[in-house]
């Protein structure tokens, strides 16, 4: 069966990110938010994507948008999400995608499967009510939608035609806020990178979804080794360095702590597992050993407000020369073909327009390849969020 992803905050990021691990020609965009893929969910290694919030398994793809039909198409298809010979009460919650409609309304679609689940099933149903289109992911988790007993029935709406999906899994929020604030060592002066964007960026640095031994992710600009404690729980061998030994040993003790609440990620070097941190200067100094390349470079001095020009002139050059160094010194170190994914900083002036690094200019020259994407522009490879003045930009690309 195939697989409706719900792309996040960000869309462009999450296509791009499906779009690196599972190639182009098993992703179709659908509208500005999901995606499709001919692949199952159980081959979608949903808990490793940052840039997509739901995944849904697709029991019916129907040529209308008209909601009296589309519900005789759910009234067929609802039972059937059931898992068979359960006991107890199951729940039932429908969210609508890519169309505006009354929360009512849908909530009175929902009361009509819950009969007809009731009548097939003979057992009690509880419908979660709708106070909006969609269904919030914590209405998700909360009334037990994703257990046996449950179903989130997902219903997107294009021009032309409506899928109807199961949801298999939501994006677990309460797990990143653990993993990000429970941290013993944290550093509001290096910035923090939120571990979604982490994983979008090692994803974007390798389409490696099963990695073995060997397959070693490097960040030279660890910090507090977010990156580094992302690419573990994927099952990445890591590496990283940082100019400050401060920031290492942060590092260092991030990631033991990690280690203590999921017992197999690899920060143990004495079970065969490689792990290396060291402090290094990225631009001059040898770096550790590695195949794939995932970072947040350096971003500069934090702004709250658009800073005056020359100010930023000054902060775009100082960036510009220590991740154009880095480039420089790493391309000696590296196998050609080694891809990688660096978060970069750029700038967004009020206007919306964004300052981009110089060194975008010389890529070819420094002797990379810079990767395209089918369905996103590399222009669009950019996070931030409303209001902010630093922008990363993700550069993905090949050593020549
Ligand atoms: C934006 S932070 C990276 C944050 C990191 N991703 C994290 O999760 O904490 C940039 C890091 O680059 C380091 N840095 C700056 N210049 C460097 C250089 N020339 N070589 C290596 N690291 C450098 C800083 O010490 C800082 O830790």
């Amino acid at each position: 069966m195939k697989s409706l992803v719900i792309l996040g905050r960000q869309p462009k990021l999450g296509l791009a990110e499906l779009e690196s691990l599972y190639k182009p020609e098993h992703i179709v965009a659908l509208g500005e938010d999901a995606a499709v893929s001919d692949l199952t969910v159980a081959d979608i290694a949903f808990s490793r994507l940052g840039g997509s919030v739901k995944l849904c398994e697709i029991h019916e793809t129907i040529e209308t948008t008209d909601w009296k039909r589309i519900e005789k198409a759910l009234i067929k298809v609802a039972p059937g999400l059931f898992t068979e010979a359960n006991e107890g009460k199951l729940h039932l919650g429908l969210s609508v995608y890519g169309q505006k409609m009354s929360p009512l309304d849908i909530h009175a679609t929902a009361l009509r499967l819950k009969k007809i689940v009731r009548a097939k099933t003979n057992q009690t149903v509880r419908v979660v009510p709708n106070t909006a289109t969609l269904l919030s992911s914590a209405q998700i988790i909360h009334n037990k939608l994703l257990g046996s007993q449950g179903a989130e029935i997902v219903v997107y709406i294009t021009e032309t035609q409506t899928i109807i999906a199961k949801t298999v899994a939501e994006q677990d929020i309460d797990a990143y806020t653990k993993r990000d604030q429970a941290r013993p060592k944290r550093d509001a002066r290096v910035g923090m990178l939120p571990p979604k964007l982490a994983q979008i960026i090692i994803n974007l640095a390798t389409s490696d979804t099963d990695p073995k031994h060997g397959s070693i992710v490097l960040d030279p600009f660890c910090g507090t080794g977010v990156v580094l404690q992302e690419a573990s729980l994927m099952g990445f061998d890591i590496a990283g360095s940082d100019l400050e030994p401060r920031m290492v040993e942060y590092t260092d003790a991030n990631l033991q702590w990690l280690a203590t609440i999921n017992l197999n990620i690899a920060v143990h070097s004495d079970d065969g597992t490689y792990y290396q941190l060291k402090q290094a200067d990225a631009t001059t100094d040898e770096l550790p050993k590695a195949n794939i390349i995932a970072c947040e470079g350096y971003l500069g001095q934090p702004f709250s407000a658009f800073p005056a020009e020359d100010k930023l002139r000054e902060v775009m050059q100082t960036c510009n020369g220590v991740m154009k160094g880095f480039l420089k010194n790493i391309h000696g170190q590296i196998e050609p073909e080694t891809r990688l994914c660096i978060g970069l900083p750029a700038w967004v002036r009020p206007n919306g327009t964004i300052e981009h690094l110089k060194l975008l200019d010389s890529l070819e020259e420094l002797g990379y390849n810079r990767v395209s994407f089918v369905h996103v522009r590399t222009q669009e490879l950019l996070y931030y969020r409303p209001g902010q003045v630093v922008a990363r930009e993700l550069l993905v690309i090949t050593r020549k």
